[in-house]
């Protein structure tokens, strides 16, 4: 079995840092903000959802869910994000734990939303099963991954760049893969054995909006806690030669507008119900 204690220690320290937390909120806005109604339409929140929203951040999930009339609690390691949450949401409830091991009694919760947070988890068979430990039977889970490796989109960009122009030898500790749920083979029966049936994945064309070409580099180093690891470790002539590199991206294949440049950042959205 592999050792995920040191990428639990890099996860939980990089989302601790408030300047990581300021700048996943700023860096990922546009597209956490599009992600966030597809998981409410997922869950069917509305009026009488008690929802669950794990791996809160900064609240934007949990803030539409409010918006639809759910009554959310929102759960959080990072205390930077549950400050935030607590700002800019104030009707919700926010806690801060592990999502990996919560307080709450079995069976407590009509919907569990998690935007972004399963490939953050050490473990994403029992961050699952404790997602179904809470929920009602017939209760409602639905999750949010990034496409990555290989993708049209900002997280394919940084892949590639990293792949061509990173010093190898500096690397990441050992943990899931954040991506791989993204294809439906490998999401149906891991949801599955975590307690859950009517496995449904969507495509989501989520995007970024950086204000130049230049800051796409910085959306990852400063708001994205393994990317951040990696790319803070580069010598700078390399980091350099990233940053150009996602700056001539998404030149080319970004889209300038007034508040600056919409570059892809697809996702899916995997929802399922508890048995
Ligand atoms: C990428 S952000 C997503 C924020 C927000 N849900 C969204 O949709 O944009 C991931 C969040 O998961 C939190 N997180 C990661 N692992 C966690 C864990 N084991 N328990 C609780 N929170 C965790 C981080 O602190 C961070 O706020």
């Amino acid at each position: 079995m592999v050792d995920t204690s040191d990428f639990e220690k890099m996860e939980r320290d990089g989302w601790g840092s408030a300047s990581i937390a300021k700048g996943y909120a700023d860096g990922f806005e546009m597209a956490s903000r599009l992600v966030a109604q597809k998981l409410a339409d997922a869950v069917d929140a509305g009026p009488n959802t008690e929802v669950l929203d794990l791996c809160t951040g900064h609240g934007v999930v949990a803030k539409e869910m409010v918006t639809r009339g759910a009554s959310v609690t929102g759960l959080d390691f990072s205390e930077p994000m549950i400050a935030l949450a607590r700002a800019g949401v104030p009707d919700a409830r926010f806690v801060q734990g592990d999502a990996m091991a919560t307080e709450f009694p079995d069976k407590s919760f009509d919907a569990v939303t998690i935007g972004f947070g399963v490939p953050h988890f050490p473990d994403t068979a029992r961050g699952l099963a404790e997602a179904a430990r809470v929920l009602k039977p017939g209760g409602k889970i639905a999750f949010s991954i990034w496409h990555g490796k290989g993708s049209d989109g900002s997280f394919g960009w940084l892949f590639d760049a990293v792949g061509r122009l990173a010093d190898a030898s500096i690397a990441l500790p050992e943990g899931p893969d954040a991506h791989a749920l993204v294809d439906m083979s490998v999401a149906r029966p891991t949801v599955e054995a975590a307690g859950f049936d009517d496995v449904t994945l969507i495509e989501v064309a989520s995007q970024l909006c950086v204000p130049n070409p230049e800051t796409l580099f910085d959306v990852f180093d400063g708001g994205a806690v393994r990317a951040a690891s990696l790319l803070s470790r580069q010598p700078a002539a390399r980091r350099d030669a990233i940053r150009d590199d996602l700056a001539a991206r998404t030149r080319a294949e970004g889209v300038k507008g007034a508040q600056g440049y919409i570059v892809p950042a697809p996702s899916v959205v995997i929802s399922a119900v508890r048995i």
